[in-house]
């Protein structure tokens, strides 16, 4: 088999191709034959060395990866729901950039007959984070108004169609003029674009008495306006830092980290009651062996996209020897829905 394998925190060129003997499953595992791996903004955190559960479970070296499609190749003794030669789609914590992967059982989907391979790779990670953030976590109700930043992105355009389904009213931002179409055609009521427009002039124009559901995973950048942006009993959702991550060569300034690490509000007690509001946060990897969650949520999903309700993000893909390419691209803040990898040759 072979796999990406980073040996130690760095920039592109710590993405190593290696070779390594093929896997065996165990009793209530399978093996599958990835063909296609998705690619989450959390695997270039990984490679930088800032990404917590990272060094909580796995450590260095180490394959990063949350989410494959592929076949299955073989099944231990306690698994009956698959034969060799099914497709599947499954999330997993760590491991996804390779050519095999092995997985328990109670991680893995039957390949949505509507996805190639390649669309169903990048489904898995981004639908549950928003599922889990929107629906688990915030209770979004319909008639909410809610915030999307980076709505044009994986987990953001899965929060857009998600906010839709629920009945929300929903407003996305984006970061970059040729996102607005993506989020507009997601179904989003009204798009910011950021680079063009003050964005709490026209967030503030677009909800004069404040969101009810904010969800934020930039970090320092707008954490502080987000929360002052809540309409009474509103909540926001902190679930990534991506605006401190600003790399070069794909390494993160130190000055700039420790910066936007400062000036990151601490949010009060005093005032989160005053004003009727709540923050949340989250981090899925860490929920990893919640298996109810995880299948509550995918077959939710799922009942959605066989529904025609939802849409699987849209996909650009690289092959797997071009990682470097796609970590680049997705540190560059210019993509939309999600980056693949294509594993299978
Ligand atoms: N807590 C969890 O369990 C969990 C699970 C999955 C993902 N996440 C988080 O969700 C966020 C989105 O992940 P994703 O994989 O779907 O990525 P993505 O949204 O497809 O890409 C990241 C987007 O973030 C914005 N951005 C702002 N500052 C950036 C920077 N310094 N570098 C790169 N992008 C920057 C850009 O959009 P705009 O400029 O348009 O805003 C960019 O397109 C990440 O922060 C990730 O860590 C959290």
């Amino acid at each position: 088999m072979k796999k990406i394998v980073i040996h130690k925190p760095g920039g592109y060129e710590q993405l190593r191709i290696e070779e390594h003997t093929d896997l065996q499953p165990g009793p209530d595992e399978v093996l599958i034959d990835v063909t296609a791996s998705g690619i989450n903004f959390a695997d270039c955190v990984t490679r930088m060395g800032l990404y917590a559960s990272a060094k909580h479970y796995v450590g260095y070296p180490i394959t990063p990866g949350f989410e494959v499609s592929g076949t299955i190749r073989s099944s231990g003794t306690e698994v009956t729901a698959y034969t060799p030669g099914t497709p599947v789609m499954a999330i997993t914590r760590f491991g996804g950039y390779a050519t095999q992967i092995i997985v328990k059982h109670g991680q893995v989907f039957p390949l949505p007959e509507q996805l190639t391979f390649e669309a169903a790779a990048g489904l898995p990670a981004a639908s549950m984070t928003a599922w889990f953030a929107l629906l688990q976590l915030a209770h979004a109700q319909a008639g909410n108004t809610i915030l999307v930043h980076s709505a044009a992105g994986g987990v953001g355009s899965m929060l857009v169609q998600l906010g839709k389904i629920t009945g929300c009213r929903v407003v996305g931002v984006v970061g970059a003029a040729h996102k607005t179409a993506t989020v507009t055609a997601l179904g989003a009521d009204a798009v910011i674009d950021k680079s063009t427009q003050d964005l709490w002039t026209e967030a503030e124009r677009l909800a004069p008495d404040g969101y009810d559901i904010i969800l934020d995973a930039n970090g320092a950048a707008t954490l502080k306006q987000s929360y002052q942006h809540l309409a009474a009993v509103g909540k926001l959702v902190v679930y990534g830092f991506h605006s401190m991550l600003r790399t070069q060569h794909g390494i993160p300034g130190k000055l700039r980290l420790a910066w936007d690490y400062l000036r990151t509000p601490r949010f009060s007690p005093f005032d989160l009651t005053t004003k009727n509001r709540s923050v949340l946060g989250f981090n899925l990897s860490f929920l990893f062996d919640k298996t109810a969650i995880l299948q509550q949520g995918m077959q939710q999903i799922l009942q959605w996209l066989e529904a025609g309700k939802l849409q699987a993000p849209a996909v650009t893909i690289y092959p797997l020897e071009a990682v470097a390419d796609a970590h680049r691209a997705l540190e560059s803040g210019q993509t939309t829905g999600k980056l693949v990898l294509l594993c299978k040759s």
